[in-house]
Parts: structure tokens; sequence; C-alpha cells
């Protein structure tokens, strides 16, 4: 079995399917715990802390930059070996219904912050995994509607396929570094979150956030992409199958490419 990590940084632990992460992380893992409901967060650490084990409440409003900056700068500090981008909202409607302002923060919740969090702490994670012989480890919480546009939840729909395209490319980029990087997918999950999204069909087959979770740890280091659930699993496997190989063979490509351009 592969080492527990040191310290993890979870993004938007303080409801749903990140603070089912936080709750399924082992106690040898320290947590750093983020979102904005600073009681929902203290609560939380309160419950998982256990004996010496650091669990650290940080509360960050990912869409501002400055917040983004101080969750970067505490978690270089902590020397986080696990990142869990989590965090995500979106809006359920036509995109010219919706609140202008919740489309803009979706994108930046989503997306921004994923990637502001990613290419800042990664360096450091990477360099530490490699002194001390280890594996850090990503971890991109996407969507089973990655997939394929959805008219009516488009713009969320579309934050999920950039981050499980670039998670995927990010994990051919990164194949030889000692780091294991996932893109997880889960389908409809019971969480508060359609019902913030503004329609909660309250469907019967929605998954338990405790085993999206446990899915996605144990998928870490095995998978780059894990779509949660046999039957959603089963339903897009003609979509990643290919697509693994595709993605494998540009890379090839652009690979070559790119150590070109650097030469010259
Ligand atoms: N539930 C599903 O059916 C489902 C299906 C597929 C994928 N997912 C994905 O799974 C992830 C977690 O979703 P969930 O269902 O657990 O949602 P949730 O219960 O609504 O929780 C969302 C989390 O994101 C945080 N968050 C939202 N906006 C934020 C902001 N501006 N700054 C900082 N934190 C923010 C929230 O924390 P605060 O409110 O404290 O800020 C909360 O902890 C999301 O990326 C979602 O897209 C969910």
């Amino acid at each position: 079995m592969a080492k527990a990590h040191s310290f993890a940084l979870v993004t938007g632990a303080s409801e749903g399917i990140g603070r089912a992460f936080a709750q399924e992380l082992p106690e040898s893992t320290n947590l750093l715990l983020t979102g904005r409901n600073s009681e929902r967060l203290g609560q939380l650490a309160e419950e998982l802390q256990v004996g010496a084990r650091i669990v650290e409440p940080f509360v960050a409003d990912l869409k501002a930059a400055e917040d983004r900056q101080a969750l970067i700068n505490r978690a270089g500090e902590l020397e986080v070996d696990l990142l869990i981008n989590n965090a995500g909202l979106g809006q359920f409607g036509g995109v010219l219904d919706v609140d202008p302002q919740g489309e803009v923060d979706t994108v930046e919740v989503n997306c921004v912050a994923a990637v502001d969090l990613t290419v800042n702490l990664l360096p450091a994670m990477l360099e530490r995994a490699a002194v001390r012989g280890e594996r850090a480890g990503l971890i991109n919480v996407s969507s089973t509607f990655a997939v394929q546009p959805v008219p009516y939840i488009a713009t969320y729909a579309a934050t999920k396929t950039f981050l499980l395209t670039w998670t995927e490319a990010l994990a051919v980029e990164l194949c030889r570094r000692p780091i294991d990087v996932l893109a997880l997918c889960p389908g409809s999950t019971r969480t508060g979150m359609a019902a913030r999204a503004g329609y909660d069909p309250q469907l019967p087959f929605r998954a338990d956030p405790a085993d999206v979770a446990k899915e996605g740890l144990h998928a870490l280091g095995r998978e780059t992409v894990h779509v949660c659930g046999g039957v959603s699993r089963a339903a897009l496997t003609p979509y990643f199958a290919p697509r693994r190989l595709a993605t494998r063979g540009l890379g090839l490509i652009t690979g070559a490419a790119n150590r070109m351009a650097r030469r010259r």
C-alpha cells in the first residue's frame, strides 16, 4: 500500500464531498481545511483532531486572489503533499437567465482557483517528494457532466470539462515525476450542491459523499481519471478508453515540440 500523505489541503471542506475527503483521509495525515464557513470548518477540525494530528481550518474565499495567495502561502509553510481541489459551485438555468456574477464566480472557483493552487503549490511539492523519495498527490474533482456540453447548466459543466482535460494533460506532463494525479468524476451525489445550484430533483440513485471520497482516495496512484459508481463507469467507458490513448499519443508529439521550442 502507498505511504499516506503527511499533509493534505482540502478545498471546499466545510460541506459535502470535501468534508467527506477530510473524514476519510487516514489519521496519520494532517489537514489544512478550507472554505468560507468558519463555523463548519471549526466544528470539522474539532471532530478530526486526534492526538498529535494537526487539523487547521483556514477561511478563504477562492474567488478572491488575495485569499488564494494567503492559502498558498500557508500550504507552503505546512509543506502540503496532497492537494485536493474540490470546492465548486454552479447555477441551474439558461446562461442568460441566471445571475451573471454567479456564472463568473463558477469559473473563478471551479477553474481559476484550481489552476492557481496547483501551479503555485506543485513545484515545491514535487521538489520535496523527490528529496524524500516519496510521492505527492493531486486530486481535481470534476464530474460526469464533464464529458459533454450540458444545456441549462452549461457554465458549470464546461468548468468540469476544463478541469478534466487539464488534469489529464497535466498527468501526462508529470508522468515521470514523483506525483500521482487524478481527475475524479462523481455523478449525482447527496450533498447540498444541487439545491444551492437552484434545482434539486432528489434523484433516488445519488451517491453517498463518503463513497465518492473513498473511491477517489483509492483511485489516486492507480488511475488518472476515475468515474465514480459502476453504472456511470460502464456508461462512460466508450468515452474514456480511446481518449486515454489519444492523450498519450498527442503528448508524445506536443512533448517533442516543447523540447524543440525550449532548445531554441
Ligand atoms: N454533488 C454532486 O452531485 C456532484 C457531482 C459531481 C461533481 N461534484 C463536484 O464535487 C465538488 C464538491 O461538491 P459538493 O457536492 O460537495 O458541493 P457542496 O456541498 O455545495 O460543497 C461545496 C464546497 O465548496 C466550497 N465553496 C464554494 N464556493 C466557494 C468559494 N467561493 N470559496 C471557497 N470555498 C467555496 C463550499 O464551502 P463554503 O460554502 O464554506 O465556502 C463547500 O465546502 C464540486 O467541485 C462539485 O462540482 C458534485
